[in-house]
């Protein structure tokens, strides 16, 4: 049986790890087989490459090495844990997938779709979310939430480069209706985890 794979997507602050964590919990009580993971990362080694991206002082970092970092955690995080998971029949939640290549990489750093496409189809192994979860919300009420943290590499991009980020996830979720779940951020987290549940209908 092939499982089914969930990616979250969104801008910095949009509450993806607390719709994540709810959304786990209820697979916990009812029992249904899944993995939560997240990109950058999910593997010892995506998870050092992750170190790497987020690391506040690596400023030096130019946008073709970034893109190339992510597009090789991708490749191990896809191949070591989602592929086989998937194949187990398990529910695969990914914190961030490809999407999030197109709007930072693509739309924020401006970089060529063109060459994002072929490296998410050789990274990906042409393996395509069945849903994606946008959490959609004004960049100023995502940016206000995450003040109070230590801000990573990317986080602590002007406001310019987020605004850039979220246009571009609306941009690609209107063009894949099908694959994207639109929501309202804004909202308490609970009408957020309901509609969720409503659209996976488990
Ligand atoms: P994020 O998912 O926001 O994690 P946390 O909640 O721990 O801060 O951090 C990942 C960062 O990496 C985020 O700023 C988005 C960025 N990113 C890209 O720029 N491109 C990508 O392809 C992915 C997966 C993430």
């Amino acid at each position: 049986m092939q499982g089914k794979f969930i990616t979250f997507e969104g801008i910095e602050g949009s509450g993806k790890s607390t719709q994540i964590q709810l959304l786990t919990k209820y697979l916990e009580e009812k029992g249904i087989a899944h993995i939560r993971t997240r990109e950058p990362g999910g593997t010892p080694i995506a998870e050092a490459i992750r170190q790497i991206l987020l690391n506040p002082a690596h400023k030096e970092m130019l946008p073709e090495t970034e893109l190339l970092l992510y597009c090789a955690s991708r490749a191990q995080h896809t191949g070591e844990l989602i592929i086989p998971a998937l194949k187990a029949g398990k529910i695969v939640i990914s914190d961030r997938y490809f999407d999030s290549s197109y709007a930072y990489q693509g739309a924020a750093r401006k970089l060529d779709l063109n060459i994002i496409d072929i490296l998410t189809d050789f990274a990906t192994f042409h393996t395509n979310p069945d849903l994606t979860v946008l959490l959609d919300l004004p960049v100023e009420i995502g940016m206000k939430r995450i003040n109070s943290r230590n801000l990573d590499r990317m986080e602590q991009e002007k406001l310019s480069f987020h605004y850039k980020v979220r246009e571009q996830f609306l941009f690609i979720a209107k063009k894949a209706p099908s694959r994207y779940l639109v929501i309202d951020a804004t909202q308490p987290p609970d009408e957020i985890h309901k509609e969720i549940l409503r659209k996976l209908n488990f």
